[in-house]
C-alpha cells in the first residue's frame, strides 16, 4: 500500500494537530455533478452503478478532481445490507428505496441470516479495494454503515417513511422481536464495517439517519446500544493506523454526551445544533463533525463563505479536533459552483485556527 499523503482527516478525528481543518461533504458524489449522472447513465441506475466497482470508484474520484477534499467516501448506499439479506432492493423515480420483500413478521426475522461480507457483499469490498488502488494514497478512504436502527427502519416500513407507524408499531408491541431483528442487523454491521476496512477503508462512519425520532428511552435502548455494540466489535487498528469512527445520529443533539460514551472518535453534528455548544457538552472526549446547514448551498457565495468562518470560529482556535462538513447530504440542485465555494472556503480560512 502507497503512503498516505494527506492524513489530515484522520489526525483531526483523533484530535491530533493539523496545518487547517480538513474537510468533505455527505454525498459528495452525486446528482448535483453532471460528471455523475453521465456515469449513472452508463450504468443504467443507480443500483447498476453501485454493484460495479469500476464505475463506483469512478463516481467516488469525480469530486476529488474538482474539489480540494481532505477524504473519499466509498460510493454505495446503507441498504446494501438488507439487499443482502434477500429483501430486494430498488428504486422507485422520485419515491426514494424500495424493498420487495420487507419484514413484517416474527417469520420475516427468522428467515433472515447475517450476509458474508465476501459473497453476497463482494461487490462492495472489490468497490472499496479498488477506490484504495486508484487513490494511490491522496487522501484516506471513509468507509460506512446504517445504524441498525435506521435500517431496521428502512426494511419494515419497506421505504422512506414520514410516520414510522410500521416499525414504531412493531417496536411498541413486540420489544423482543424488534431487538432480535437489531441484533441480528448489529452482526452483520460489524462484519461488514471490518470487512471493508480489511479491504481498505481506513475510517468508518456510522448513518443513524432515524435516530432522531425516537424518545429518548427508546433512542438509548433501540439505537444507541447497538451502535455501542458495533463500535465494541470494530477493528480499530489497521496497516498500522488507528481506524477512527464517527457517529452521527440526525437530530441527535441533546444525546451529545451519551454517543460520547460508546467509545467512538467523532461525533457527527446535523445543522441544529451550535458547534460551540457541542464541544463545551463533549470537552475532548471525541472529535466533532460537521455542521453547516445544507440549504446554505442555495445562498451567494458571499453568504457561504461567511457561514463557513462562522462556522470555524464557532469551533474555536483550540487546533484539532473539527472535521468541517455539511449537517447532513448534499443535494441534487445545488450548483457545482457553490459546492466549490464551500470546499474552498474552509481550506482559505482555517489555517488561522490552526496556529
Ligand atoms: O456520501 C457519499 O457521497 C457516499 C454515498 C452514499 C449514498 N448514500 C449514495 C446515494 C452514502 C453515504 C449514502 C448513505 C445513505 N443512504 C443514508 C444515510 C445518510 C443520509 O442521507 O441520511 C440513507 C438514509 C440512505 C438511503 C437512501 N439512498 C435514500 C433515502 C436515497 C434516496 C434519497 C435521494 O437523495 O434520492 C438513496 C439513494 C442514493 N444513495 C443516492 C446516492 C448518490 C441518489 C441516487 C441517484 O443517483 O438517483
Amino acid at each position: 500500500m502507497s503512503v498516505l499523503q494527506n492524513d489530515r482527516y484522520l489526525k483531526a478525528l483523533l484530535q491530533q494537530p493539523v496545518d487547517r481543518t480538513p474537510v468533505w461533504m455527505m454525498r459528495q458524489a452525486g446528482r448535483y455533478l453532471p460528471e455523475y449522472r453521465a456515469t449513472r447513465a452508463i450504468a443504467g441506475d443507480f443500483v447498476s452503478l453501485m454493484k460495479n466497482p469500476e464505475l463506483a470508484c469512478e463516481v467516488t474520484m469525480q469530486p476529488l478532481r474538482r474539489y480540494p477534499i481532505d477524504a473519499a467516501i466509498l460510493f454505495s448506499d446503507i441498504l446494501t445490507i438488507p439487499d443482502a439479506m434477500g429483501l430486494g432492493l430498488y428504486f422507485e423515480t422520485g419515491e426514494g428505496p424500495r424493498f420487495k420483500s420487507p419484514i413484517r413478521s416474527a417469520a420475516d426475522v427468522n428467515k433472515i441470516g447475517i450476509p458474508d461480507p465476501e459473497q453476497e457483499l463482494r461487490y462492495v469490498m472489490d468497490t472499496v479495494r479498488t477506490i484504495r488502488k486508484e487513490l494511490d494514497g491522496k487522501v484516506p478512504l471513509i468507509g460506512f454503515s446504517g445504524s441498525p436502527w435506521t435500517l431496521a427502519t428502512y426494511m419494515v416500513e419497506g421505504g422512506s417513511t414520514k410516520t414510522f407507524s410500521k416499525i414504531k408499531g412493531m417496536m411498541y408491541s413486540d420489544p423482543k422481536l424488534m431487538h432480535q431483528l437489531l441484533d441480528k442487523v448489529a452482526e452483520s454491521v460489524i462484519s461488514y464495517l471490518n470487512a471493508q476496512i480489511a479491504a481498505g477503508a481506513q475510517s468508518v462512519m456510522i448513518f443513524d439517519t432515524w435516530g432522531g425520532v425516537l424518545t429518548p428511552r427508546d433512542y438509548k435502548d433501540f439505537s444507541l446500544n447497538y451502535m455501542s455494540k458495533i463500535i465494541d466489535g470494530l477493528t480499530r487498528e489497521n496497516e498500522g493506523r488507528k481506524v477512527p469512527v464517527t457517529l452521527f445520529t440526525k437530530n441527535g443533539g441533546q444525546w451529545l454526551e451519551m454517543m460520547a460514551e460508546t467509545g467512538c472518535d467523532a461525533l457527527g453534528l446535523d445543522w441544529t445544533i451550535n458547534i460551540a455548544e457541542a464541544k463545551r457538552r463533549v470537552g475532548d472526549k471525541v472529535a466533532l463533525q460537521g455542521n453547516m446547514d445544507p440549504a446554505m448551498l442555495y445562498a451567494t457565495p458571499e453568504r457561504i463563505r461567511q457561514e463557513v468562518k462562522t462556522i470555524l470560529a464557532d469551533y474555536g482556535d483550540s487546533g484539532t479536533g473539527h472535521v468541517f462538513n455539511l449537517g447532513h447530504g448534499i443535494t441534487p440542485d445545488v450548483t457545482p459552483e457553490n459546492a466549490g465555494v464551500f470546499f474552498e472556503s474552509v481550506v482559505e480560512y482555517s489555517p488561522a485556527f490552526h496556529k
